[in-house]
C-alpha cells in the first residue's frame, strides 16, 4: 500500500514536471514506510528524519523549477500558482519547525495530509500550467 500512487495524478505534458511529481510521490511513500516501521519498532528515527529532510528539499526544488519556467514563458496565472506554492510551503515550514522542536509526530501527521493537497494541486493547477508551457516551448 502506498499513500499516493502516480496514477492518481494527471500525467504532465512536460516531461520535467512529470519526473518531479514521480520522484516526490516516491519520497512520500518511502516516508510512510519508514514512519510505520518507526511506529512499530520504536527504532532510531534517523533514517526517517533524513527522508523528511530530503522531502522538504525536494518540495522547494519542485516549486522553484515550476516558477522559473512560468516566469520565463510569462504564464498568465503565475501569481495564483506561486501563491498556492507559498501557502503550502508556509504550512510545511510550520510542521517542520514543530518536528525540529521535538514533535516528530506533527510532521508525520502533516505528511499524511500531503497527498490530498498534491492531487488537487497537480490536477487543477499544474496541468494547465504544463500545457501552457509545453505550447510556448514548441513555439519558441
Ligand atoms: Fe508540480
Ligand atoms: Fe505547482
Amino acid at each position: 500500500m502506498a499513500i499516493v500512487y502516480i496514477e492518481q495524478v494527471d500525467e504532465m505534458s512536460l516531461e520535467q514536471m512529470q519526473a518531479t511529481h514521480e520522484s516526490e510521490i516516491k519520497i512520500l511513500n518511502e516516508i510512510d514506510k519508514l514512519a510505520t516501521m518507526y511506529h512499530i519498532h520504536k527504532a532510531d528515527p534517523a533514517e526517517l528524519e533524513a527522508k523528511l529532510d530530503e522531502y522538504v528539499e525536494h518540495v522547494k526544488k519542485h516549486f522553484e523549477s515550476e516558477e522559473v519556467l512560468m516566469r520565463k514563458y510569462n504564464f498568465p496565472s503565475y501569481t495564483m500558482h506561486k501563491t498556492a506554492h507559498d501557502t503550502f510551503l508556509s504550512d510545511l515550514d510550520y510542521a517542520r519547525k514543530q518536528w525540529k522542536n521535538g514533535e516528530l509526530k506533527k510532521m508525520i501527521n502533516f505528511i499524511y495530509k500531503v497527498p490530498e493537497w498534491l492531487l488537487l494541486h497537480v490536477n487543477t493547477v499544474d496541468t494547465p500550467t504544463s500545457n501552457f508551457l509545453e505550447r510556448k516551448m514548441k513555439e519558441s
